[in-house]
């Protein structure tokens, strides 16, 4: 299955996808990197992996793609044969015309427990919300902005590779906004 990468900048989730497709435990092909950003260092990281990347204007707003990139971004994904578009630090508003394009073959990562549940039966919400998959990471005394982060993306560059292999599996069952993952082996 191929699948498709979206970011704006350093790209260290994207080296995580690259390294597990190499190393075998995550059994996809990168068809295209795609940036709003041409000095994006993801887009280098691809170019050294032997991937495809590809820098498309954005157009003129700052948090979303205008209505002519959004054709040109799903064109150049559909054009390379991705099944799937995982955004990886891509810093605009995905909007209905992609979602549309890849019904439910979006997926993001993000760098907090999204969202909160506040107030009653927080389990009960946090079911109904529905997420793929999450870590969790101690916010220490002595942290700073840097060792929080570097913390942070650790435990992303190791589930998102996982949660992008059960998609490719097709373990992820959508019903609604809920996400379910069929455990194939029931045994184990
Ligand atoms: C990650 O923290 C991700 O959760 C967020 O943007 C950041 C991208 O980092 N959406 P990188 O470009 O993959 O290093």
């Amino acid at each position: 299955m191929k699948i498709g990468v979206l970011l704006s900048g350093s790209g260290s989730n994207l080296q995580a996808i690259i390294d597990a497709t190499k190393n075998g435990s995550l059994p996809v092909e990168i068809g295209l990197v795609v940036s709003d950003n041409p000095d994006a260092f993801g887009l280098k990281r691809a170019e050294k992996a032997g991937i495809k990347a590809q820098y498309i204007p954005p157009g003129p707003k700052r948090t979303v793609l205008s209505p002519e990139a959004e054709e040109k971004y799903i064109t150049a994904l559909k054009e390379a044969g991705c099944e799937l578009v995982c955004l990886a630090g891509f810093m605009r508003v995905i909007k209905d015309k992609i979602l549309a394009a890849f019904p439910g073959r979006v997926l993001n990562i993000h760098p907090s427990l999204l969202p909160a549940f506040p107030g009653l039966e927080a389990w009960k919400q946090a079911l109904n919300y529905g997420v793929i998959m999450q870590a969790v990471v101690p916010v220490l005394p002595n942290d700073t902005t840097k060792t929080l982060l570097n913390r942070i993306h650790q435990q992303e560059h190791i589930i998102y590779p996982m949660a992008i292999k059960l998609f490719a599996e097709k373990r992820l069952k959508i019903s609604g906004r809920q996400v379910s993952v069929i455990n194939n082996n029931p045994k184990k």
